[in-house]
């Protein structure tokens, strides 16, 4: 059985980089689900899908490759847009299962990172943390990695569609993000991203 390290929490709470460097530290395979759910709403687009459309977004998803890199493209402000939209149909999270839970088969552990790891992927996680921040310092966070990517996009824009997304993760019906009793929570609005990673791994280590 591998030691599964599961990490949720809001967007641009720096799960996502502090949960991969956890991976590395530890010496344990890492998996973004975040980007399973991107590459979906990436690849609608490219093929004119609509967003509504369950069927063919199913059949989509049993097409794409996901070990194929598509980069950047899929950090942008309308795919995370689409991202949260098709995560939102039950179809989608149900297609989109099999995948993550069979990354941990076989390997001595593994750190994965979403929204719903802890409470549905993987309810039985070894070590549950969610990791959050207030919402302006997120914004400021996505919005510079926006114009890092080559945005034309100003802050305030950012900030909105954070707050949309956020509402939207967190009150679908299917596997809404939400931190159970059972999560560490990890707070890194003044915190870096090196102290964040030392905290965890000290929890980690306590649980190991
Ligand atoms: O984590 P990231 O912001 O890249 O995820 C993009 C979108 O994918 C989220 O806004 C959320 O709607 C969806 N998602 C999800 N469940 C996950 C990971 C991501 O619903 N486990």
């Amino acid at each position: 059985m591998s030691f599964v390290i599961a990490i949720d929490g809001p967007a641009a709470s720096g799960k996502g980089t502090i949960a991969k460097i956890v991976a590395e530290k530890l010496g344990f395979d890492y998996l973004n689900t975040g980007l399973l759910y991107r590459a979906v709403a990436y690849f609608a687009l490219q093929n004119q899908i609509e967003l509504r459309d369950t069927d063919k977004l199913v059949s989509l998803i049993d097409s794409i490759n996901f070990n194929d890199t598509v980069g950047t493209a899929l950090y942008g402000s309308v795919v995370s847009e689409n991202a949260s939209v098709i995560a939102a149909i039950p179809e989608v999270r149900k297609a989109l299962l099999g995948i993550q839970r069979t990354f941990a088969i076989g390997k001595e552990g593994v750190v994965i990172e979403g929204r719903d790891i802890g409470t549905v992927i993987f309810p039985n996680a070894n070590v549950k943390i969610y990791i959050t921040a207030d919402i302006e310092e997120r914004a400021a966070r996505r919005f510079k990695q926006l114009q890092k990517n080559g945005e034309d996009i100003i802050y305030d824009d950012v900030l909105r569609d954070l707050q949309i997304r956020d509402l939207r993760d967190s009150s679908r019906n299917n596997a809404p993000l939400t931190k159970g009793s059972d999560y560490l929570v990890v707070d890194t609005t003044k915190v870096d991203i090196d102290a964040a990673v030392d905290s965890i791994l000290k929890l980690i280590n306590r649980a190991l």
